[in-house]
């Protein structure tokens, strides 16, 4: 998105949103494929003092310095708020530094540690903040608040008391470019945007689900009138409450919904069979909410994230070399990672000779907080007979039991 116009960026009088979307990227920190893109979002205030908080992904580095200087039309930048310091927000920290000698950094301890960790900067100018200060730009006046751990150390939220804005840096995020709607209420958001700011949640900020709540308990009584994150569209209005009960359902690690992911893997699609007729059962008995995912060809973030959306999580995959197969592994691994707590849980196992794999899946599965197996775990030799029709029906039951 290349921004000519300021009417197109100003979120506020004398506030503007600088960034750009990245569809070229593959995966997402290395690790979460992100075929919709992102969007990497960077802020600048034009008061009597300048300040830009954060900057941006190097995959959009031309547009964030077009939009920047677009915006600071020749001022000189006074302040440099870093609220997060992932290098998806940090390309364009030196060059600011160079282009902004005199601009006072503003970060806590931690942000000054990663500085110079990253970077090997130690800027000369520098504001170190505590919990609640607060920094006056004219009209403007930043209050900050540590979010520690959501999902790195030193990030922190800047809040803007005048126009009751709150920079939430990654917190309120999502995958998925902007194409043109820099608001959530431009969208359809529940639609088109809810699954990938679900999987962004899930699988970044996922396993911090208790400092999550501490930054809520934090900002309870604070009038927020839009929130600004550095991913995804911007917050306002009504949409506010929305996407902050979702946070709140999502960090308590509660279902949003009553619904069931079935993740299998097959090697010559009999475990794929079983999981194929179990779905059309929970079906025909009246489940609304069924997704499935083949993980031999689904990254695992799709199905922690649909772990997090629904009540009931149903795994199903053979053994392998005596051991469960690597695929279902990875996507148990992830959960594990992501702390996937308070949900029940049923397996399907295959395993020509020696099944190991059900056993392996009771295992890890019943490791997790929180979590509750429904039904026999229903297991195949190499194929299903027609006689095991009954036990599959009776485990759907179950999982239809367990949902009302
Ligand atoms: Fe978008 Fe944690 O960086």
């Amino acid at each position: 998105m290349a921004i000519a116009n300021e009417t197109e960026i100003r979120i506020k009088d004398d506030i503007y949103w600088i960034g750009g979307d990245d569809r070229t990227a593959g995966l997402f920190e290395g690790s979460f494929p992100i075929p919709e893109g992102v969007s990497y979002n960077s802020y600048v205030i034009t008061d009597e003092k300048t300040c830009l908080l954060d900057t941006c992904d190097a995959s959009i580095l031309s547009k964030f310095w077009k939009n920047f200087r677009h915006v600071m039309d020749g001022r000189e930048l006074d302040y440099f708020v870093i609220n997060h310091m992932e290098p998806d927000h940090g390309a364009a920290i030196i060059q600011v530094l160079d282009a902004y000698p005199n601009v006072t950094v503003v970060g806590n301890s931690k942000t000054f540690d990663m500085l110079d960790n990253f970077y090997q900067i130690k800027p000369a100018n520098r504001l170190e903040v505590k919990e609640g200060d607060e920094l006056c730009l004219g009209k403007h006046t930043l209050k900050f608040y540590f979010a520690v751990m959501v999902h790195w150390p030193e990030v922190m939220f800047t809040y803007d008391m005048k126009d009751r804005i709150l920079f939430s840096a990654d917190a309120f995020g999502t995958f998925k470019t902007l194409s043109g709607a820099l608001y959530a209420d431009e969208v359809d958001f529940d639609r088109d945007y809810l699954s990938e700011a679900r999987r962004y949640y899930a699988n970044i900020v996922g396993k911090y689900g208790s400092k999550v709540q501490s930054i809520f308990g934090k900002l309870e009584g604070v009038q927020i009138d839009m929130v600004c994150p550095l991913h995804g569209p911007i917050w306002r209005g009504e949409q506010i409450g929305y996407i902050m009960e979702k946070y709140i359902t999502w960090s308590l690690y509660e279902p949003e919904e009553k619904g069931v992911v079935i993740a299998y893997t097959s090697m010559y699609g009999n475990t794929a069979a079983v999981a194929d007729k179990l779905a059309l059962l929970l079906k025909s008995k009246g489940v609304e909410k069924v997704t499935m995912y083949d993980v031999t060809r689904t990254h695992p973030s799709y199905v922690v994230g649909d772990a997090f959306r629904f009540s009931n999580i149903v795994l199903a995959a053979p053994t392998y070399n005596n051991n469960l197969h690597p695929t279902m592994s990875a996507v148990i691994e992830d959960m594990e990672i992501m702390t996937v707590q308070n949900r029940k849980y049923s397996l399907i196992g295959n395993g020509s000779w020696a099944p190991q794999s059900p056993k392996i899946m009771e295992d890890r599965m019943s490791s997790l907080k929180g979590m509750t197996k429904v039904g026999e775990t229903f297991v195949i030799k190499s194929s299903m007979r027609p006689e095991q029709m009954a036990d599959l029906e009776r485990l759907a039951d179950d999982i239809v039991g367990s949902m009302n």
